[in-house]
């Protein structure tokens, strides 16, 4: 497991980690028994990082993010933003969802974004105009300020819904397989905007998914999990955006594939080993 310490010691220390998840363990309570969702799970998230999950549906990626954004409570283990415990929801980590249900249809694209800028950030119409204008025009949309969102297409809808976030000016942009149900050709054009945004704006990304190639566009750092429940398998770096089809990819996405789907063979016979399909 490639969950590498640094050691602080005399060295010139490395910036602290912004986002620090530190062997959490989340539980659901159902009415019969717990469900164990992720098992001590470890990673550190530095700024300006693409960081993806990456594992089978069921694994727990969506109840890290929801844990990161503060609205699950690790049973075990903590979650540190800027080396401070997470316990609860706050405006400083933003949950981007699925294009088709996040923006109010009744409110233009300008007061979609301003609303949480003038509601949470509680900043004066002016002032709230003119950022929400800025990060509009940032990511492309400034000709559609007046429209509303019925007059855009999926993947403008989705870039509003990253533009509000970032208007917002969160520590940590979180995103739960955003394109997952966008039609492929979409959904490339859409990671490919997001990675020119990336470049614009360098935010920092922890982003879901559970497709290999997926995680290695959008990725910098890729976290594997194995399946049900969500133990770190691997960190990976990823080559690098824009090298889809090169060889260098092909192998990547291969030893990922196997990482994903071979019970490593030091690995004691264990229960939670068994089921290893990447479902879609
Ligand atoms: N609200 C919930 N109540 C009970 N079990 C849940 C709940 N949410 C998720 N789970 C269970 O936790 C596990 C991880 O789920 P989830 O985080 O949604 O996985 P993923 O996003 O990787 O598909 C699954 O077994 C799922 O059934
Ligand atoms: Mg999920």
């Amino acid at each position: 497991m490639a969950n590498v310490s640094v050691l602080r010691g005399a060295e010139p220390a490395l910036p602290a980690p912004l986002l620090q998840v530190d062997g959490v363990s989340l539980e659901y309570a159902t009415a019969t028994r717990r469900v164990r969702a992720t098992h001590r799970v470890s990673f550190d998230v530095h700024r300006a990082d693409r960081f993806v999950l990456l594992g089978a549906s069921g694994c727990g990626k969506s109840s890290l993010l929801k844990a990161v954004a503060g609205f699950v409570p690790p049973r075990e283990g903590e979650i540190r933003l800027d080396g401070r415990r997470v316990e609860g929801p706050g405006p400083d980590r933003i949950v981007v969802f699925q294009e088709f249900d996040q923006l109010p249809p009744w409110k233009t694209v300008l007061a979609n974004v301003m609303f949480p800028l003038r509601t949470a950030r509680r900043l004066g119409k002016a002032e709230a105009r003119d950022l929400a204008m800025d990060v509009l025009a940032k990511v492309g949309l400034a000709d559609f300020a007046g429209a509303y969102p019925h007059e855009l297409s999926g993947g403008m809808k989705q870039r509003v819904a990253i533009a509000r976030a970032l208007a917002m000016q969160p520590k940590v942009l979180l995103m739960d397989e955003p394109f997952a149900a966008l039609d492929a050709l979409t959904r490339r054009r859409m990671q490919e905007e997001l990675l020119a945004l990336w470049e614009q704006v360098r935010f920092t990304l922890l982003f879901v998914t559970h497709s290999i190639e997926e995680a290695l566009v959008v990725g910098n750092r890729i976290l594997v999990l194995s399946p049900h429940p969500g133990r770190v398998r691997a960190e990976l770096n990823s080559p690098g955006a824009g090298v889809a089809g090169t060889p260098a990819f092909q192998a990547q996405a291969q030893r990922i594939h196997d990482l994903l789907f071979e019970v490593p063979a030091a690995a004691p016979a264990s229960p939670d080993a068994a089921p290893l399909a990447l479902r879609a």
